[in-house]
């Protein structure tokens, strides 16, 4: 898979590093509070792993699945539910753990959607942050890494569905998608 990528961006090793010190910041805002983790399908769940075995306070977690808006065409925004919530958030402290925030689309929509079942608190925790490509004003609470605008595939990060399984993130070499 290596002969695929243009080259590794964040090694394994980076990314544990980054993991360790936002879950602190989690674990200090987050003490004595009702905290629920909710990993957005699929590409979240290999930093949902990871972060939620180095956050020390109580929590629950939950999954949601969304489908994709279709990001080369005009998009409304409109994102569907494929796989709600399977636990009532209703007075806790829901943090939504994502992959990557890219146009803001997903995410804000999905926040939005939150605030309906009326929980204590709502904030946004993401691996990869791509503020180059925003076009709805959102801003994570937590973000472990901020990039720029480049095909990134591995933890999670799928292209075709391929390359979820790399320990580490990389740019996709132009001729894997060209
Ligand atoms: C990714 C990511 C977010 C969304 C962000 O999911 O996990 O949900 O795109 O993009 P946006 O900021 O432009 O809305 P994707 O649709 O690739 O699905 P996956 O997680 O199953 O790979």
């Amino acid at each position: 898979m290596m002969g695929d990528l243009e080259r590794v961006l964040l090694t394994a090793e980076e990314i544990q590093q980054k993991i360790d010190d936002i879950a602190q910041r989690i674990n200090e805002d987050y003490a004595g509070k009702d905290l629920v983790l909710v990993s957005v399908l699929k590409g979240s769940v290999v930093f949902m792993a990871d972060l939620m075995r180095a956050i020390r306070v109580r929590c629950a977690i939950d999954f949601l699945a969304v489908s994709s808006y279709g990001k080369n065409t005009t998009s409304t925004g409109a994102v569907k539910i494929l796989k709600d919530l399977d636990m009532p958030i209703e007075n806790k402290d829901v943090l939504i753990v994502e992959d990557i925030l890219d146009s803001g689309m997903t995410l804000s929509y999905i926040m939005n959607l939150m605030v309906v079942h009326k929980p204590a608190s709502v904030r946004l925790c993401t691996l990869l942050d791509k503020p180059a490509r925003r076009r709805v004003p959102i801003t994570p609470n937590y973000c472990c890494f901020s990039i720029p605008d480049e095909f990134v595939v591995g933890y999670g990060l799928d292209y075709n569905e391929q390359y979820r399984n790399l320990p580490y993130i990389g740019v996709l070499a132009r001729h894997v998608y060209a």
